[in-house]
């Protein structure tokens, strides 16, 4: 089959990827070593970082969206099938969407408990922590304090996955997680340009958002 080079990725996508990459075990190192401030700070980070994501899945380029690559049941069973076309798809699978979405979901939850986690009296609290009682931030500390067990299980199943997907595939997916372009089939368009302005847009909104949620969610009236 003759292939060409076509842009998959755009940069929102790869810069918040490897953003991930680096936060997360920042927020582990950080917590782990008491550094509160840093924890809070790159907290706050990863926060704008993964509504700029969510925003940019709604109205970022064909290979961001998640309505166009999160399938139904029946798409996840004919992949598993083997009844895929590989080099005539660019983006994700129907079965690594679903790992899109687990781990995209398993960081908003172990971030949003982080938000109200902590003891007022003893040590750091999240911003909206004053906005829940005791026994419910006690429960969100508790959890958040276990829960990173599962985000970065699913990391592990992720880079494993990206590991047999390339073994048994023959497909070099981190290439074009670096780069933004791969090798695919001649009648696969390009995903190409990003559109800047509406990139910018969701930038300002998740950084906005996350300063508004930094000062505690005041009232916007
Ligand atoms: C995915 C990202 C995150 C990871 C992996 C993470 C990890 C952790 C861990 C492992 C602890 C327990 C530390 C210990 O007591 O041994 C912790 C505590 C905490 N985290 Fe996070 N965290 C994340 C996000 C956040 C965010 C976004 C905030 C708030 C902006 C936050 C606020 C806190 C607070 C207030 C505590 C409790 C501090 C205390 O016990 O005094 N975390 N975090
Ligand atoms: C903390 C660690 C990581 C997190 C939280 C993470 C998260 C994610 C997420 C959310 C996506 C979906 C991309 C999107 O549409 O926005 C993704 C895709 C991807 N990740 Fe990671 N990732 C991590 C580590 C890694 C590492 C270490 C590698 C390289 C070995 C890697 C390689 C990839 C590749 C190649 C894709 C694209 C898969 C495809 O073609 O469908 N990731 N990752």
């Amino acid at each position: 089959m003759s292939t060409h080079k076509v842009k998959i990725w755009d940069w929102p996508v790869r810069f918040t990827h490897w953003s991930f990459v680096l936060l997360l075990p920042a927020m582990y190192v950080t917590a782990e070593n008491s550094e509160w401030g840093w924890h809070m700070r790159l907290g706050h980070v990863l926060l704008a970082l993964i509504v700029f994501r969510i925003l940019w899945g709604i109205i970022g380029t064909d290979t961001a969206r998640f309505a166009s690559f999160v399938r139904g049941p029946g798409a996840v069973l004919a992949y598993l099938r083997g009844e895929f076309p590989h080099k005539q798809h660019k983006g994700h699978t129907p079965l690594g969407a679903l790992s899109v979405l687990a781990l995209l979901g398993f960081m908003l939850a172990q971030i949003s408990m982080g938000l109200f986690a902590g003891d007022p009296f003893d040590g750091a609290t999240g911003p909206l922590n004053p906005l829940v009682g005791v026994g419910t931030a006690d429960f969100l500390t508790d959890t958040h304090e276990w829960f990173y067990w599962v985000v970065f299980a699913m990391v592990g199943v992720h880079i494993l996955a990206i590991g047999l997907y390339g073994a048994f595939q023959a497909q070099n997916l981190i290439g074009p997680m670096v780069a933004g372009s791969g090798e695919k089939a001649t009648n696969v368009k390009d995903n190409s340009p990003t559109p800047w302005v509406r990139a910018l847009v969701c930038l300002a909104v998740a950084a906005g958002f996350a300063f508004w949620i930094y000062s505690g969610a005041p009232p916007l009236t």
